[in-house]
């Protein structure tokens, strides 16, 4: 039985193997149609998503499973204060494999260590988002067609954007790959990230608050919104929330084959009209994320598609 907490806990190789599988997915969607039936998937939220959770749901109905799902903490005994161990130890006993999201870093971990199933993170507070993360990887080997030999920009909220710590330490693993890090000097990326992942790896790596100097640079712009619910202090938010918006005008500086990212949701910092520019793939990567969950899933139960 084994748990996905931290893009670290897959290995390179686990990676180009989930890629592999969610392009098989793509391509022969019917050979997966039957590989989970009669398992169950729970996904258990206490904090809001759209495309995580329904993605996670989405993937297990496509892979012939079903799914038991909690999308808001208040609605469950939580709110009495059940604690997370608790939760994951009952949830064990309904479910075959558990999707948890929740607003407490390290909180995914304590529900795998109580679980007797496995326990996949969809984000625990600033912390990290490895699923997110995956659907990441598989944009970038797509739409690039490499995951080594990169110039990407990392921009926005650094600070709280647990999508860009995850993708962080898991482009640390590939040849080549060099950061751009953009952001206020206030939301710049966590020491515990800085030294630990980029300086430990001998990551070349950039950082600035400059977009325009940033952009020409670029093989991948992976924009990032400013984490509202993270913040302390509403003046502060409100200060730093349009420290950067992404329109047609900038895009003109940009590589013809960058590409344009975004874990999403947006709120402002992608003008709606870059939407039409064939460079956006931040839609794409969105359902690029149902498949890479289907791969995980299977991996996890170790289930197997009709030959
Ligand atoms: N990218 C992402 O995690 O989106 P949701 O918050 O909608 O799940």
């Amino acid at each position: 039985m084994r748990s996905v907490i931290d893009i670290t806990d897959l290995s390179k190789e686990e990676l180009y193997g989930l890629i592999d599988t969610a392009n098989d997915i793509i391509e022969n969607p019917g050979k997966y149609a039957h590989a989970c039936a009669g398992k169950k998937l729970a996904t258990l939220f206490f904090e809001p998503s759209t495309r995580t959770r329904m993605s996670f749901e989405a993937a297990m109905y496509e892979l012939g499973g079903s799914v038991i799902s909690m999308t808001d903490g208040a609605s469950s005994s939580a709110s009495k204060g059940e604690s997370v161990s608790d939760t994951a130890k009952i949830v064990s006993c309904y479910a075959d494999i558990i999707a948890m999201r929740h607003p407490k870093e390290g909180a995914a971990l304590v529900a795998a260590k109580a679980a007797t199933v496995p326990v996949i993170n969809a984000g625990d507070g600033g912390h990290c988002h490895p699923t997110q993360t995956l659907a990441d990887l598989l944009t970038i080997s797509r739409e690039k067609g490499r995951l080594d030999d990169l110039t990407i920009g990392l921009c926005g909220d650094l600070k709280f954007g647990r999508t860009v710590h995850s993708l962080i330490n898991a482009m640390s693993r590939y040849e080549n790959v060099r950061l751009v890090l953009i952001s206020p000097e206030e939301l710049r990326l966590p020491d515990y990230v800085y030294n630990d992942v980029i300086v430990k790896n001998g990551m070349k790596c950039v950082q600035t608050s400059d977009l325009s100097w940033a952009l020409p640079q670029l093989d991948v712009l992976y924009m990032t919104r400013v984490q509202r619910e993270r913040f302390f202090n509403e003046e502060d938010y409100l200060r730093l929330k349009d420290s950067y918006i992404l329109t047609p005008e900038k895009m003109g500086h940009a590589k013809p084959d960058m590409i344009v990212m975004h874990p999403l949701p947006r709120v402002n910092e992608i003008s709606v009209k870059v939407d039409d520019d064939p460079r956006a793939c931040y839609f794409k990567q969105a359902l690029y994320g149902k498949y890479m969950r289907e791969a995980l899933i299977l991996s996890l139960l170790s289930a197997n598609p009709e030959k």
